[in-house]
């Protein structure tokens, strides 16, 4: 079974590897750093899962933010960014 996995944290992308890894070491994974809110990055993994793995049976697009009172919520630009990822994304 092939896998592809994306996550704009680094850090979060490996340790979802590393638990990939862990349960299904036989699973073939291809792990990539992507910002869903950045078209040209979706479409550059969309892009590179297709030839990867020549077909795709599954998409599942859980990446979201979402800030929790004080001051995370204040400011236009944190608004975009809600919108940016969790709904454009
Ligand atoms: N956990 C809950 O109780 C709950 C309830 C309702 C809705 N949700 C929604 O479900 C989704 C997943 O929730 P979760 O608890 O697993 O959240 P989480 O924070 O554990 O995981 C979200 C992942 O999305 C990634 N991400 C954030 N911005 C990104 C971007 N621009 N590009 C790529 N990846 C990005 C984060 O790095 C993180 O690894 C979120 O959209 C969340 O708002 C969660």
């Amino acid at each position: 079974m092939r896998v592809s996995i994306a996550d704009v944290n680094g850090e979060a992308l490996q340790q979802t590897v590393a638990e990939i890894k862990g349960k299904f070491p036989n699973v073939d994974l291809l792990a990539v750093q992507v910002d869903v809110s950045k078209y040209e990055e979706v479409t550059a993994f969309k892009e590179r899962v297709f030839e990867w793995a020549g077909e795709v049976s599954v998409v599942l697009n859980n990446a979201g933010i979402c800030p929790t009172g004080g001051k995370s919520w204040e400011g236009l630009e944190q608004w975009r960014a809600v919108i940016d990822v969790n709904l454009i994304g």
